[in-house]
């Protein structure tokens, strides 16, 4: 991920960005930090960047020309950085462009990089920054931050360039820097891999609206005051219990504003349990502090899931299903509207299509393993990701794979999506002699799909080896494990059910936003 920023101090932001976690994240090529002297920009003789506003009033003004031309030129060396790589971006399977063709791609991929970076303006003016904020933005290739300085912009470059206006909170400071430095750093950790400990960056303060739990280190007795006993047990459930007890009592005590959310989610997590197998893929949404809920009137719910922008509907009956779609249309991105949506009932499918413009993609079964205990995988694969006596080891994809996922998954989700699974470390593969035999992943939502099995490994038990991983990999994590089958993919079906997992009795239906032609139709 590269950020850039535009700003009158630029060592300022280099000093504060160039120590510790992001600084070594930095120097190990995840993040690239570069900061853009705006006065380096100006036409004036006397470099000045600065004048009077019209009106009158306090303090001067940035002006327009040095701030967008910073701008423009940082917009330029992105657009290059992305034809220069863009030959990369030739999906598997299809046809090498001839000469002409590549050109025209290359300039298709710079247009297209150039349109699209997200230009944040630091500013008291802003949505409050938060943690999802932070997930979202960590999800662009490139980021700009624009610092201000004396008493603003001009306001006709910030309409030309800004497409986010965010501020740091309701107290105003001398300039853009602190807070850009403050939402680079809360950025940058949700990058993949920036974190050294995997799970850190999931399960600290703010998921699920609850405020993290407190910890404790040695020594054993501090001051006169003893480490809870629990945590001493070795009893994890136990821990995981007390834990969660503590991180709501705490979100109750300090954040009652938090702590309303959470119990808004707890409401409907009881009311979806009514069918359970049926709204797990909800329930868990709700859990993993991933929604955001649209709509929640007894066992009417609609929801956002903020790391995949995909809503999920469940309704009473059709009058309550429409006034869902209808709130849910509102609400929806201004951008993107309703990109994908999953009902839960067969009576809204008609519906949903004519008042969203949506169409029909599958049908399918919710699966979900139900128990608390782990699967064993003796005779499946080994533990520590690598191969032993002709088993297979399992461990994360890395993009040297992508062109094997596409190949068997490009028709249905696109590469840049699976490039997304595998940097998040979403997917994983079976490896036996080296050689991936197999693979499995965690769609953005939180359901184990995308299983796949080589033809020349298939018969064994490779796939009831990724399976059996996935679904332990997500009990470590307190998740209840769940996929989706499509009707009639027997062969899914019989593999789940030899593990043990449940199907919902009725089914979920995914529709998408309808090509223009369909609609006109
Ligand atoms: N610039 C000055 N004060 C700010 C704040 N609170 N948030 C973002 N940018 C700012």
């Amino acid at each position: 991920m590269h950020f850039h920023i535009l700003t009158l101090f630029p060592d300022m932001v280099m000093q504060g960005l160039s120590q510790s976690i992001i600084g070594r994240a930095a120097e190990r090529g995840l993040l690239s930090i570069e900061t853009v002297n705006i006065r380096d920009y100006t036409k004036d003789r006397h470099r000045k960047v600065d004048d009077y506003p019209y009106g009158g009033g306090a303090g001067m003004l940035m002006q327009a020309q040095p701030v967008y031309d910073a701008w423009k030129a940082v917009k330029e060396r992105i657009a290059d950085r992305a034809q220069a790589v863009s030959p990369q971006h030739v999906p598997c399977g299809y046809a090498t462009p001839q000469k002409g063709q590549a050109q025209d791609a290359r300039e298709q991929t710079k247009q297209a990089a150039s349109q699209r970076v997200r230009t944040v303006y630091v500013t008291p003016q802003g949505a409050t920054f938060t943690q999802q904020m932070a997930k979202e933005l960590a999800k662009e290739e490139d980021v700009i931050f624009l610092c201000g300085h004396y008493e603003g912009i001009d306001e006709r470059v910030l309409e030309e360039i800004v497409t986010d206006y965010i501020s740091i909170g309701d107290y105003v400071l001398t300039g853009g820097e602190l807070p850009a430095m403050v939402m680079i750093d809360a950025i940058s950790r949700m990058v993949p891999g920036v974190l050294t400990n995997g799970e850190s960056g999931d399960t600290e303060s703010f998921e699920g609206n609850l405020l993290e739990y407190p910890q404790y280190s040695r020594p054993e007795e501090w001051h006169g005051k003893s480490v809870p006993k629990v945590l001493l047990s070795g009893n994890q459930r136990m821990i995981d219990a007390w834990r969660r007890e503590a991180a709501v009592a705490r979100t109750r005590e300090r954040r009652p504003d938090l702590y309303r959310k959470y119990e808004q989610g707890q409401e409907c997590i009881a009311s979806l349990k009514k069918q359970k197998l049926l709204h797990m893929d909800m329930i868990e949404l709700i859990a993993r502090g991933q929604a955001q809920i649209i709509f929640a009137e007894g066992a009417n719910i609609c929801l956002r899931d903020m790391a995949s922008g995909i809503y999920f509907h469940t309704a009473e009956n059709e009058n309550m299903g429409k006034r869902m779609l209808k709130e849910l249309a509102k609400q929806a991105d201004a951008a993107s509207g309703v990109g994908l949506l999953v009902l839960h009932q067969e009576f809204m499918v008609e519906q949903a299509k004519r008042q969203i413009g949506l169409s029909d993609i599958m049908a399918c079964s919710q699966v979900v393993y139900t128990k608390r205990e782990k699967l064993p995988v003796t005779g499946l694969y080994s533990v520590d990701g690598e191969e032993h006596a002709g088993q297979p080891g399992i461990r994360p994809l890395g993009m040297e794979h992508i062109d094997a996922v596409v190949r068997h998954y490009g028709e249905i989700v696109d590469r840049e999506y699976i490039a997304d699974r595998i940097a998040k470390q979403a997917m994983f593969g079976a490896f036996l002699g080296g050689e991936l035999a197999g693979f499995v992943g965690m769609h953005a939502e939180g359901s184990i799909g995308m299983l796949h099995v080589l033809p020349e490994y298939r018969g064994r038990k490779f796939g009831k080896a990724l399976e059996t991983y996935m679904i332990n990999r997500c009990l470590e994590r307190g998740y209840t494990p769940y996929g989706q089958v499509a009707v009639g993919n027997g062969i899914s079906k019989q593999l789940q059910e030899s593990l043990g997992l449940c199907f919902s009795r009725s089914c979920v239906y995914w529709l998408e936003k309808a090509q223009e032609e369909e609609k006109e139709r």
